[in-house]
Order: structure tokens, then C-alpha cells, then sequence
């Protein structure tokens, strides 16, 4: 099967999955929405009102900042996958509890090795909890680190320059590197593993 088929096959399980509670009380599941090539992937944290109406990821307000952010950026959202660490809307848009952090996320890794993502953005410390356990997102965010073979990048989640005006220019200070970062850790990476960084680039999608 190819990535788009696969990638088609786990949104299907995740639209008929009851294994935590989150699949009573919502209305659509919200796999995911992106090039199954993509080489970019941003983890969020769950559905909200809007997401669950749609069944598509980031489309209320922080979404709408999120597509300003990456345009911003110049990296077209449409380029990115994007995703969350649970697929159905907690209620009252609370934190997704353990149990369902742990049902959720074999869809969420099937995802990223069905894509293989040279890069992944965490939005907001849920997701970023994926990667650095005890890590303070204050302290790490905009900071790139590699994780086998893939470039992960913890950003503050858009939601947060809404609730707080004050991190709004961070967020968008820490996009405003985010390509130029990339290119630099490509450049590292290619000077470190030629081979490794060959076989990238011809079998992902560049944005650049
Ligand atoms: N917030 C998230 O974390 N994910 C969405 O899809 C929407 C809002």
C-alpha cells in the first residue's frame, strides 16, 4: 500500500475507534490533514469546537493564527501535516487525560512512519511532552534537537498568543527562523551523513 493509501487506511480506523472515552462525545474525529510526503509535520493537541464540527485540524482561531504563522514563514501550510496527539475533541477543550494520550497515540506514530517527516513541530507543551519529558516549554521553545533522524522542533501552541498577548511576537519571532533553521540542520546534516540526506530528498517533498 502507498503512504496515501495507508495514511487514508489509519483515518478510517481513527473515525471508527472507541477505545477511550473521547469517542462518546464527539461529533467528527480529526485525523489529520496534509501530503502524505510531506516533509514537515505539526503535532497539536486535540480538536476543538470547530475541529470537531469539520473533522479537520486547526481551523478555528488558533488555526487561522497557524496559517498566518507558516505564511509568515513562507512555508505553505498546505505543505504540512498537520495533526494532534488525540484524534477526538475533549470536552470543554480541557487536557487530553493519560489513558487517552496512550489509546491516541499508536494512530499518532503509524502516522509519522507512514509519512516519515524529516521535521516535526510540536504546538504547545502536550505535544511537546512526546518528545522532552520534564522540559519546560518557556525554556526550549523555538530550539531544534535531533531525535532519530528527524528534526523536532517545540513551538508554544497559537492558542497561547491569543490567551496571552504577550508571547504573540515570541510565536511568531520563533516561526520567523523556522525556515532558516531547517536549512541550517539540512546543511549540518548533509555534511555529516551524505547518504542519508540523498535518500531525503528524493523520496520527500521539499518546500523550498
Ligand atoms: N488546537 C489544537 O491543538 N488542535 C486543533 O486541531 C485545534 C486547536
Amino acid at each position: 500500500m502507498d503512504a496515501e493509501n495507508t495514511l487514508a487506511k489509519i483515518a478510517e480506523d481513527i473515525r471508527r475507534c472507541q477505545d477511550c472515552e473521547l469517542a462518546h462525545s464527539r461529533k467528527n474525529a480529526v485525523p489529520g490533514a496534509g501530503p502524505a510526503n510531506a516533509e514537515i509535520m505539526a503535532i497539536g493537541e486535540g480538536p476543538g469546537f470547530h475541529e470537531n464540527e469539520q473533522g479537520l485540524p486547526f481551523v478555528g482561531a488558533s488555526g487561522k493564527f497557524l496559517t498566518q504563522l507558516f505564511s509568515n514563514a513562507e512555508i505553505p501550510r498546505e505543505t504540512v501535516f498537520i495533526t494532534n496527539v488525540v484524534k477526538c475533541r475533549p470536552p470543554n477543550n480541557r487536557d487530553p487525560q493519560e489513558q487517552e494520550l496512550k489509546a491516541c497515540g499508536a494512530f499518532l506514530d503509524k502516522q509519522i512512519e507512514t509519512i516519515n517527516p524529516l521535521v516535526i513541530i510540536t504546538l504547545g507543551r502536550i505535544s511537546m511532552a512526546r518528545y522532552f519529558e520534564n522540559a519546560r516549554i518557556s525554556k526550549i521553545h523555538g530550539k531544534a534537537v535531533w531525535r532519530d533522524g528527524r528534526l523536532i522542533v517545540p513551538m508554544y501552541h497559537p492558542a497561547a498568543a491569543l490567551h496571552q498577548p504577550k508571547l504573540r511576537s515570541v510565536i511568531m519571532h520563533d516561526f520567523a527562523q523556522l525556515k532558516d533553521l531547517i536549512l541550517k540542520e539540512k546543511e549540518r546534516l548533509a555534511a555529516t551523513a551524505p547518504g542519508k540526506n540523498k535518500e531525503d530528498e528524493t523520496t520527500q517533498l521539499s518546500f523550498f
